[in-house]
């Protein structure tokens, strides 16, 4: 067993852990954006590819207790990096450091830089060379996470291997620039928070967008991994989606790679079975669905969803089972002109055209929320980048 972290969005930290107990993983520990947890690696792959809502997955290379940038720069210097990875790869580094570690040392791009430092002297003393930095694409991305020791005086300052390079959130289908969309694996934790029982329920969303909410329930239906985009290219060759590819750990294991292939060959036959068949039980509107439209072909899921051009106000699905999900986010975040009209006409709306629907309407205005007029059941906190936004459930008779 080996230490991880998966990262996501403020305040989805308790619904990753929701779906990281559904891989069988142990020892669980909430942290600020993410989770820590004990996995073989085959599980964390698992995890790289089937994670609907993390950002990113890093493996644990080492815990050094510390009490200050000095002591930082020591104990990385004697690691073999060596083994971890070559000379000729390029790397990168990034600090984060949790609130006590914070208030300590404020500088992460020194303390970077510091241990860049201790990687490359070390590198030059062992073999005589020393490997280069890339801070756009590099081959070996580490994350320092710096982290209060509770009670205990010092830190403890953790470092990562960065799985993936690109983040997870970003799958690929996205074509064109929408003004507001969600990151996929916040739309992803929409639908997970909603329950959405795709085998009773349709799914609404009557502010579409680009589609992201659509797209990733559809993937949730269909049983398609979200990295089934990046899993195709790097079947071809382009592998730089996924950087554990050219990690020392997992070039070194012969087992690990042929199961990783094999997964690969299994989630293609899997996407192109998705595309050449058809469900309707997903519908989307919006005043302008050109760039859901492009979106959801990148996605190859035309056969699965439903789109209508239509103001939400005249927009009626043609959902033919009895229970309906609508997950939504109207415009919000600046003060639009005639928002508190909008909202008024969404709690209209609802009433009218969806009745005995389940509705979740996530928004960041509270103002511009309660002239919904409607009960809330629960309220979601979330945050949606820097925005501190609300899941609205809305059960309507
Ligand atoms: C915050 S964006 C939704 C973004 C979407 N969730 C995504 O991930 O791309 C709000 C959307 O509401 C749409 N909209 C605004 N007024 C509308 C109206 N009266 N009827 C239907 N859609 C409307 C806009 O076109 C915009 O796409």
């Amino acid at each position: 067993m080996k230490t991880y972290f998966a990262s996501c969005p403020k305040r989805s930290e308790e619904f990753l852990i929701e779906e990281l107990t559904t891989f069988g993983v142990k020892n669980i520990e909430r942290k600020n954006g993410g989770a820590q947890f004990k996995a073989d690696d085959l599980t964390a792959l698992r995890i790289v590819f089937e994670t609907r809502l993390a950002s990113r997955v890093f493996k644990l290379l080492d815990v050094y207790p510390i009490k200050d940038e000095k002591d930082i720069y020591k104990k990385v210097t004697n690691k073999w990096w060596h083994r971890v990875f070559d000379n000729d790869q390029t790397f990168k580094i990034s600090t984060l450091f949790d609130t006590d570690a914070h208030n300590f040392f404020k500088n992460s791009m020194h303390f970077s830089m510091m241990v860049k430092d201790a990687i490359v002297d070390q590198f030059r003393d062992a073999t005589g060379r020393r490997p280069n930095v890339d801070t756009v694409t590099p081959d070996i991305s580490l994350l320092v996470r710096v982290e209060g020791r509770g009670r205990e005086p010092g830190f403890n300052a953790k470092i990562f291997l960065d799985l993936t390079n690109v983040p997870l959130s970003d799958r690929g289908y996205r074509r064109g620039k929408h003004k507001a969309p969600l990151r996929e694996n916040l739309a992803a934790n929409l639908v997970h928070i909603a329950k959405w029982d795709f085998k009773k329920d349709c799914l609404v969303d009557i502010f579409c967008g680009s589609g992201t909410i659509l797209i990733e329930a559809a993937l949730v239906q269909l049983g398609l991994p979200p990295t089934y985009i990046k899993i195709k290219k790097a079947r071809r060759g382009r592998t730089a989606d996924f950087a554990f590819l050219n990690h020392k750990w997992f070039v070194d294991n012969e087992d690990l790679k042929k199961w990783v292939l094999d997964y690969f060959d299994k989630v293609i036959e899997k996407a192109d079975e998705v595309k050449n068949s058809t469900s309707k039980n997903i519908f989307g509107s919006d005043l302008d669905i050109a760039f859901a439209q492009e979106n959801i072909r990148a996605a190859g899921l035309e056969g699965h969803i439903t789109l209508t051009q239509s103001d939400f106000k005249d927009y009626q699905s043609d959902c033919d089972t009895d229970g309906l999900t609508l997950i939504s986010n109207p415009p919000y975040g600046e003060r639009l002109a005639g928002g508190e009209e909008l909202y008024y006409q969404i709690g209209e709306a609802l009433k009218n055209n969806f009745k005995r629907s389940t509705a979740f309407i996530f928004s960041n205005d509270e103002t511009l929320r309660k002239k919904i007029f409607l009960k809330p059941t629960r309220k979601t906190p979330l945050f949606n980048g820097p925005l501190d936004c609300r899941l609205i459930r809305y059960d309507i008779n």
